[in-house]
């Protein structure tokens, strides 16, 4: 079995594996301008640092790492840290990035700091869109900004708030009253997306369906899945069915089919406790791109739709 992937302050002695995994990012010229291998002694300079460093593991295999530096020496910078995500080539796109990325915000949540920041090359779709899941902010791109084997470069600035600086932890009292509200626009986003594939090799859909199934232990009605995902009711049964098929719902007793709802499984309890933490933080990453007046706006556009459905009907 594949052993998950655990997130934990970087050590002298992995100063090794570090530079090995930084090495493979540097051969492969898609994440830093630098071209000059590192060796363990060069990484334990950086441990050496007040800077957090945190590596991802399975099990006792380190597979990954994120590092903070200096951004700049100025005081009123103090809060600010450039930081560096690598996973080891054979293992990524398996979730460990995610994994160190977010061990290394909360690290730099930890040690005070109040912003990351980086550049990432604007070729760079995995690294640009792990940001974004966690929350990072595409600030805007500097053109030409270096050479990398006598090719000029592009880069894509992003920074994230961190703790109370974020915005989804510092959400304004005036969305406070809107939270089911502000989570359907968070939904309404994720669900543009709707075949997107998680982790747990739902898309998007089938997680929101098991959602709304899981948390209603009588069971749903096909109408009711259908407005919970903005389907019609031929697309909702669809959906459902692939979680029937899947063994993470049933289809309960009713004496006609008009009348049959849908129930979880025991697996699709499980399956839904697993999800449960992702769809939260994607919410949180959806909405901190949002100021809390366009997220009012949004909350008050959505409702409004929602009185005119019920009124069409
Ligand atoms: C960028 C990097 C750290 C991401 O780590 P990873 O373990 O591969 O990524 P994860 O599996 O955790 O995936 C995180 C997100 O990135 C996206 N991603 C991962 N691999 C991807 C790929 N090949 N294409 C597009 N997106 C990809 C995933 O879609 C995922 O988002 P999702 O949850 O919506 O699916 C890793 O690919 C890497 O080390 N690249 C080389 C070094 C680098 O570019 N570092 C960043 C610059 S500092």
């Amino acid at each position: 079995m594949t052993q998950p992937f655990k997130c934990r302050p970087a050590r002298s002695s992995d100063a090794g594996v570090i530079a090995a995994i930084y090495n493979e990012g540097i051969d492969d010229r898609i994440a830093t301008f630098e071209t000059r291998p590192r060796t363990a002694a060069d990484i334990r300079k950086w441990l050496d640092t007040p800077f957090p460093i945190v590596v991802v593991a399975a099990g006792r295999r380190v597979v990954g790492f994120a590092s903070t530096s200096s951004y700049r020496d100025r005081e009123c910078y103090r809060g600010i840290a450039e930081f560096s995500v690598y996973v080891a080539r054979a293992v990524r796109g398996r979730g460990a990035g995610r994994v160190a990325l977010a061990g290394l915000i909360t690290a730099a949540e930890r040690a005070g700091f109040w912003k990351l920041v980086s550049r990432i090359f604007v070729e760079n779709e995995q690294s640009r869109r792990l940001m974004s899941r966690l929350g990072f902010r595409e600030v805007g791109i500097y053109r030409r900004h270096g050479q990398l084997d006598g090719q000029w470069r592009d880069v894509v600035i992003v920074e994230r708030l961190l703790g109370d600086h974020h915005p989804a932890h510092a959400e304004p009292p005036s969305v406070d009253g809107f939270s089911n509200q502000v989570a359907s626009l968070a939904r309404f986003f994720q669900l543009r997306d709707r075949e997107r594939v998680c982790r747990y090799g739902l898309t998007v859909s089938e997680c929101y369906a098991l959602e709304a199934i899981a948390e209603r232990p009588a069971g749903i009605g096909i109408n009711e899945l259908a407005a919970a995902l903005s389907l019609n009711k031929s697309s909702a049964s669809r959906v459902a069915d692939r979680l029937v098929t899947a063994g993470l719902a049933r289809h309960g007793a009713a004496p006609d089919r008009r009348s049959r709802r849908i129930v979880v499984t025991r697996r699709g309890d499980a399956r839904h406790s697993k999800i449960k933490n992702d769809i939260l933080t994607e919410h949180r990453t959806t909405l901190s791109s949002f100021d809390a007046q366009s997220l009012q706006h949004g909350t008050r556009a959505l409702e409004a739709l929602a009185r005119a459905r019920v009124t069409k009907r």
